[in-house]
């Protein structure tokens, strides 16, 4: 039996099938490497190679072609224990700029795999969702009902012309539609087992540094992580936006979660969805938030030196988020190890791995 890992090359799905891999499972990859790349798919073959001996399976499908996703689901009939379903377009700014091009990918590729799940016969499946569903008003920590609630308000809401569901962002947007494609189908058929994970601020690296995150367009704005490594590369200044929010050092906080924890996540998760039947949601967070100063300042101290400049808030930015992932630690037994000083480190460490190639920032 396998595990179907969608967007496995990417940077939650290769640490989740290193995870997988560890854990005794079988996991089949599909992904286009739209955000990904070759050298991450040999990276992780090296790794899971030298660590279990095994060769990756791995299928350069495009989720959103329907016809080759149903000709690879006759091949797996009935050999499918799960599917976790990562392979999605992720980049907030690039999604308010092309919004079809998010829409498109991120919901048609949902529908595409929800289908294939069927065909296989495998009722056990996961979702990539994230903190971004949850309102600005949210109250800290944040518990899983707040955007239940919000989606039942809109869509009741629905009678009143041109009420629309509003997502933070075009991406926002995909994973608050995706969710209530999944509640619907849930709630329509007992045949599913779903669990949707939404994840908090991810980050470090795996320690070998041969899992990353693969910076496709470096002139559209990434995560606070992979950006301190690009300027520190190119010798540019942080930007930090905004140091006038009401938190105690001005800097937006947020709630960063060891990218090994994350994964392990999904191993109880997967092993939660196998008994579970119904649909079921998860924070995945550590609890506990940082400032972005507090972010530079543990870098700084292990020697890792930033420049920073301060500019105006980020549009569409929330001042305070963090989890509340009682729900995930009680249910899935689940918790976080980590720690952010082994976050930082362990970047550090990415970082002195890396070679990046030659651009203009
Ligand atoms: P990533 O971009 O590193 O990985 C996504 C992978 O999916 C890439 O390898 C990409 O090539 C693949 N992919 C995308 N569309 C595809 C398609 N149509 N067909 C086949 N492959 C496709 O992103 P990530 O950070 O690993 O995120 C994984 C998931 O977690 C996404 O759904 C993302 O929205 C969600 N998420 C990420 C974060 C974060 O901060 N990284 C936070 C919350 C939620
Ligand atoms: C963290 C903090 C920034 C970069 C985004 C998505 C969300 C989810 C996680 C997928 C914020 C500040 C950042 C920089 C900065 N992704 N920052 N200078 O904003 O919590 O959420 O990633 O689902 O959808 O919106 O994460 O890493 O972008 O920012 O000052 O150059 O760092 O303002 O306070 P965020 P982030």
């Amino acid at each position: 039996m396998y595990i179907i890992v969608t967007g496995g090359i990417g940077y939650i799905g290769s640490h989740t099938v290193y995870e997988l891999y560890k854990s005794g499972y079988e996991p089949i990859i599909i992904d286009n490497l739209i955000n990904s790349s070759l050298k991450s798919k040999e990276n992780l073959k090296k790794l899971i190679k030298s660590d279990f001996g095994k060769d990756i399976l791995y299928y350069d499908i495009d989720l959103c072609n329907e016809a080759q996703l149903l000709e690879l689901a006759k091949r797996y009939a009935n050999k499918i224990e799960g599917i976790i379903h990562f392979a999605a377009l992720k980049n907030v700014g690039e999604s308010n700029l092309h919004p079809f091009k998010f829409y498109n990918n991120n919901l048609k590729s949902l529908l595409n795999i929800l289908q294939f799940a069927k065909e296989v016969n495998c009722p056990n499946f996961i979702f990539s969702s994230s903190a971004t569903v949850y309102p600005h008003s949210s109250p800290n920590p944040i518990q899983e009902t707040s955007e239940e609630n919000k989606a039942v308000a809109s869509a009741s809401n629905s009678t009143k012309h041109n009420t629309i569901i509003t997502g933070p962002s075009p991406y926002g947007t995909t994973k608050i539609m995706a969710e209530q494609i999944l509640h619907d189908l849930a709630k329509a058929d007992s045949f599913w087992n779903i669990i949707i994970l939404r994840y908090f601020n991810p980050a470090g690296y795996h320690k070998s540094g041969l899992l990353g995150e693969e910076i496709i367009n470096y002139t559209i704005q990434q995560n606070l992580f992979p950006t301190i490594l690009i300027n520190k590369k190119y010798n540019k200044s942080l930007t930090i936006f905004g140091d006038d929010y009401n938190t105690p050092d001005g800097t937006a906080i947020r709630d960063y979660i060891h990218i090994e924890d994350l994964a392990y996540a999904h191993i109880k998760a997967l092993e939660y969805s196998q008994k579970n039947k119904k649909l079921e949601v998860f924070n995945i967070g550590v609890g506990k938030g940082y400032s972005v100063k507090e972010i530079i300042q543990g870098f700084i101290h292990k020697g890792f030196s930033i420049q920073y400049t301060v500019v105006g808030r980020r549009e569409g930015d929330a001042e305070e988020v963090y989890a509340d992932s009682t729900k995930a630690i009680n249910i899935l037994e689940w918790k976080p190890m980590f720690t952010l000083d082994h976050m930082i480190k362990s970047t550090i460490d990415y970082y002195d791995k890396q070679t990046y190639e030659s651009v203009d920032l």
